[in-house]
């Protein structure tokens, strides 16, 4: 019974998510590094209004070699409703993102969002942890943001292959957060140096909750302290998504939640979970 329960947790119904499929334009669409490319666009709302972890299913281009049948979800980097743009900050891996790195300023392109449940900040975290890598790093910028606006200090731990990879480093640091860069080249990365790392920061009481996006390992890694310690936190998830709209269920990973191992879809229920709740795969 509790099981089933739980695959009924509450979350918000969809007209209280106010997600609208709307034609953004491309105001700029550069490259970051030779692997990332940073898209802004002009984006009517709600777009500008998405939250810190939620995400749009964006419509890719079809080009002569790739024909993307469905969107691909992509978090949103930065939204502001002042200025009515939405970012993003996505890898060139495949048929989507090859098909959305061909977007050129001044073309539309469909969006659909703001989507899924994103960070939450409990009202008696004044510190937190924020630990990513990859693309990770674009789901986490702005919940530093979020944070540093509310008064929360916050420590990011920024996880690269090399120094040429590490990404958002000022975004991080123009929000006032203390950034650390754990490289592989030099092997600070290594998961032992993070566990030493994350345990310095917990006993000088800057960890009051943690939070991670972007590597299995990391999670895991964060989930097993944050277990010994006890200090809460929050994951952001990745999952391969068809409709992101709580529909289709091929999204659906799996959890625990006390003794029970529960089925959940990212999209609907996520993509931004208790970090003690996911299950490695
Ligand atoms: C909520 C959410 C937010 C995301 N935000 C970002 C973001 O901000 N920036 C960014 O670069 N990417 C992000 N992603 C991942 C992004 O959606 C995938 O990179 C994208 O779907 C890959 O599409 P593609 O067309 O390039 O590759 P495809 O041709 O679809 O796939 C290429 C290969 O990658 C694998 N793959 C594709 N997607 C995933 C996935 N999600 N997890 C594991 N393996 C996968 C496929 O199996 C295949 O082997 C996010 C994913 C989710 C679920
Ligand atoms: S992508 Fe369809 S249910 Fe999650």
């Amino acid at each position: 019974m509790e099981a089933l329960l739980d695959t009924c947790i509450q979350v918000p119904s969809a007209l209280e998510r106010n997600a609208d499929d709307v034609v953004a334009r491309v105001l700029s669409h550069e490259w970051v590094n030779s692997e990332y490319k940073h898209l802004i666009l002009d984006a009517p709302d709600p777009a500008p209004r998405s939250l810190a972890g939620q995400f749009f299913n964006i419509e890719c281009p079809s080009t002569e070699s790739d024909k993307p049948f469905f969107r691909r979800p992509m978090s949103t980097y930065k939204a502001d409703p002042q200025s009515g743009t939405v970012e993003f900050l996505y890898k060139v891996t495949g048929a989507g993102t090859r098909g959305l790195a061909t977007l050129v300023t001044g073309q539309d392109v469909r969006i659909l969002g703001p989507l899924g449940i994103g960070f939450r900040l409990a009202e008696d975290w004044r510190n937190i942890v924020v630990l990513g890598r990859g693309v990770g790093l674009a789901t986490l910028a702005p919940l530093a943001e979020t944070a540093a606006s509310r008064g929360v200090t916050v420590t990011a731990v920024l996880s690269a292959r090399n120094p040429a990879r590490v990404m958002s480093v000022e975004r991080f640091r123009d929000s006032g957060a203390q950034v650390e860069v754990v490289l592989d080249s030099d092997g600070t990365s290594a998961p032992a140096n993070v566990e030493a790392m994350l345990r310095r920061l917990a006993e000088d009481g800057r960890a009051d909750a943690f939070f991670t996006c972007g590597s299995n390992r990391l999670m895991l890694l964060m989930q097993r302290l944050g277990r010994e310690l006890g200090i809460p936190g929050q994951v952001a998830m990745e999952q391969q998504m068809a409709c992101g709209l709580g529909m289709c269920f091929c999204c659906v990973r799996t959890f625990k939640s006390g003794n029970a191992t529960v089925s959940r879809r990212v999209c609907w229920e996520g993509p931004v979970f208790d970090l003690q709740e996911p299950l490695s795969w």
